[in-house]
Order: structure tokens, then C-alpha cells, then sequence
């Protein structure tokens, strides 16, 4: 019987599996909000942060999911009579899109079919009517374990449309793929830390460009929780307008120390080795559901070729192990399954997973 005490081993795409060492961050004795302590902590994690993302720019923490940095970047940097093209290639990019419209903008679709990336002569093609200000990009499509071409993306955006803001969700990417936010051009970057930072969720990093933060100074509406303007003014004294989650801080500025110790480069080819991994078995036993240059390094995404019983493996998984993998996502259940390989989880960890699963298949 499932029990909350004894959870399985996470390898689903999100959460997923936290060490103990990072737990007991989370356990550490909590702090003032207002006091020199916290200010500490947060301008130590920041700073940590910018150097994770190659930013010179604003680095802002927010105390909810991710989807909290998907509404603010509407509401802080769209104002209401500007159009966004948000594009989709699955689940997430289309709840943004929704996010959107539920925040009253005027929104325009570019879908891709799932599975397939968003290119960008495609972005080009629309971006050409000039009706514009800013368009959505997600990074890692979790729902397809999709990888966006996002540097030739960005660099056609600051070829031809450098006037178009570009906001991106990294919730599954950030730390395991590459990302050099001002070298890409971007406006804003959204991150969940239940993703490749390791840590459990209730915190999201959002980094902003000095211009989104200035377009945002006359953008009305822009709502409580959110509002940059806030988080600006009251990152000068290293604060949050809130109260924050300081024991989720605290953890992140434990990763934030050993992922720099690490250097980007190596937890990137971590990820990437993983990633080969697991692609290698895919290939072998079922296929990959993206074409493999789009295939993603921080989760695979495994066609069901074979027909297995999707859901009864996985339990069988976990009975056995208690270890957990993911189906597919919505429409793509049992047609796909999912194998998260980011963050603290490990290629040894990886492969004894996929024993088991080669267990359960033979
Ligand atoms: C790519 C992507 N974007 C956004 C979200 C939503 O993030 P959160 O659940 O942290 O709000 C998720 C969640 O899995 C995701 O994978």
C-alpha cells in the first residue's frame, strides 16, 4: 500500500529524486526574512545563480511552483493591448498559453505537433506580421522529453526581431542543458527547483533582463505576488517582498555551491552521458518518440513500440524496488513512458533502472 513515509525513488520527470545531504538543508534553523542573516543567504544564492546562468542581470526567487514565473512574465511584461505569440509543441507550452489568455492578453498559437520542435523559420514566419511584442519558448518539453533548437531560435530573434522580448520555460532544462542567458538574448527564464536542481518544490528561479524589468515599469496590472518591480526594489537590500521559503533557499544555495564546484561544462556532459544512455537502450528496445538530435538530456521520452502494458511495469517497478518512472504525459500515456535522468540521479542509478524495467519486459 502507497504511504507518504516510504515513498519510491523518483525517476518521473518532476519531481524527482532529492539526496539526503540537500534534505537536511531544509531542516536547518530558520531566519528573519528582514535580518542581515537572510540578506546573506540570498545575495550568496544569487550571486551563486547568476554564474549558474552566465547573467549579469536580475535573478529573482519566488516562493511557488514555476508556473508562478509563467504568470509573471505575462503580467509583468505584456501589457494588455500587445499581442503574445506563445509556442507550443506540447503539454506545458500550451498551460502557458493558457496562463496567458487567463491573464487577459491577446494571445496567437504556433503550434508544432508534439514530438516536434519549434523552429525558427516558423517563429520568423509570424514575427514577419510585426503584430508582436513578445513571444513564449519552451526549452525542454517535459511532456515530450523535446529539446527546442533555442540557439538558433535566439539567434535569429537578435538578428531580425531584437525588439521582441523572448521568454523562455527552462522549468526541465535549467542547470542540465546549457544556458547562457545574456549571451542568448533572452528576457526571462523560468525554472521549478524539483527539476535538475534536486531540490523539493515550492521554489522558482526566475531570471529577468534589465530591459524586461524596465518594460514592466509601465505595464498596468501586473498583480501582488509577482510584480518585478517589488522584487527589484527590494533585491537592492537582498530581500524578498514576501516572506520567502527560506528553508528551500537554503537548499538551493547548498546545490548552487556544489554545481558550481562541479563546473557547468560537467554537470552538463553529466546530463548529456545520461541522456546517451538511455537513448542507447531506447533505440535498441522500443524508439525514441523525438527525432534524437531534439531528444532531450534531462528525460527520455520512449515510444511504446513494443506494446507493453505500460502502467503494470512501472508498478511492477515499484513493487519490486521501490523506484518510480513515468508514463507518458496526457494524450501520450501508455503510448510512451518517461525516464527522468537529471539532477543528483546518477548514470549507475540509470542503469540499474533500466535492468529492472528489462526485467519486467523480456
Ligand atoms: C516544462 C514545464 N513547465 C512548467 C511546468 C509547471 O511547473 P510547476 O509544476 O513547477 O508549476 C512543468 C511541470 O512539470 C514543466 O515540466
Amino acid at each position: 500500500m502507497a504511504d507518504w513515509r516510504n515513498p519510491p525513488r523518483l525517476f518521473i520527470p518532476g519531481p524527482v529524486k532529492v539526496n539526503s545531504d540537500v534534505l537536511q538543508q531544509l531542516a536547518r534553523p530558520t531566519l528573519g526574512h528582514r535580518g542581515k542573516e537572510y540578506a546573506q543567504l540570498h545575495a550568496e544564492t544569487t550571486d551563486m545563480l547568476k554564474k549558474i546562468l552566465f547573467t549579469r542581470q536580475n535573478v529573482f526567487l519566488f516562493t511557488s511552483s514555476g508556473s508562478g514565473g509563467w504568470e509573471a512574465s505575462i503580467r509583468n511584461c505584456v501589457a494588455p493591448d500587445e499581442v503574445v505569440l506563445c509556442t507550443c509543441c506540447g503539454a506545458f507550452s500550451e498551460k502557458w498559453a493558457d496562463v496567458a489568455k487567463s491573464c487577459g492578453r491577446n494571445v496567437e498559437l504556433l503550434k508544432a505537433e508534439w514530438g516536434q520542435p519549434t523552429l525558427p523559420e516558423m517563429i520568423d514566419e509570424k514575427l514577419a506580421t510585426g503584430k508582436f511584442a513578445a513571444i513564449t519558448l519552451i526549452h525542454n518539453e517535459t511532456s515530450t522529453g523535446l529539446m527546442n533548437p533555442v540557439d538558433q531560435i535566439s539567434r535569429m530573434m537578435k538578428e531580425k526581431y531584437p525588439d521582441v522580448l523572448v521568454f523562455v520555460d527552462s522549468v526541465s532544462g535549467m542547470v542540465g542543458l546549457p544556458l547562457k542567458f545574456d549571451e542568448l538574448g533572452w528576457d526571462i527564464v523560468v525554472a521549478s527547483v524539483q527539476k535538475a536542481f534536486a531540490i523539493p518544490p515550492g521554489l522558482a528561479v526566475v531570471a529577468v533582463s534589465n530591459r524586461a524589468l524596465e518594460k514592466s515599469k509601465s505595464v498596468p496590472g501586473r498583480g501582488y505576488y509577482f510584480d518585478f518591480q517589488e522584487f527589484a526594489k527590494k533585491a537592492e537590500q537582498n530581500q524578498t517582498p514576501t516572506t520567502p521559503s527560506i528553508p528551500h533557499i537554503m537548499a538551493l544555495h547548498y546545490q548552487c555551491t556544489k554545481i558550481l564546484k562541479e563546473g557547468m561544462e560537467n554537470v552538463w556532459k553529466r546530463h548529456r552521458e545520461m541522456g546517451d544512455f538511455v537513448r542507447g537502450w531506447a533505440k535498441e528496445k522500443f524508439e525514441l518518440f523525438c527525432e534524437e538530435k531534439y531528444a532531450s538530456n534531462t528525460l527520455t521520452t520512449i515510444k511504446n513500440t513494443r506494446g507493453i502494458n505500460v502502467a503494470e511495469v512501472i508498478k511492477a517497478v515499484q513493487q519490486k524496488h521501490n523506484t518510480l518512472f513515468g508514463n507518458g504525459y496526457g494524450k501520450l500515456k501508455e503510448l510512451t513512458f518517461r525516464i527522468a535522468h537529471m539532477g543528483d540521479i546518477t548514470l549507475d542509478e540509470v542503469e540499474e533502472l533500466i535492468g529492472w524495467i528489462d526485467e519486467e519486459i523480456k
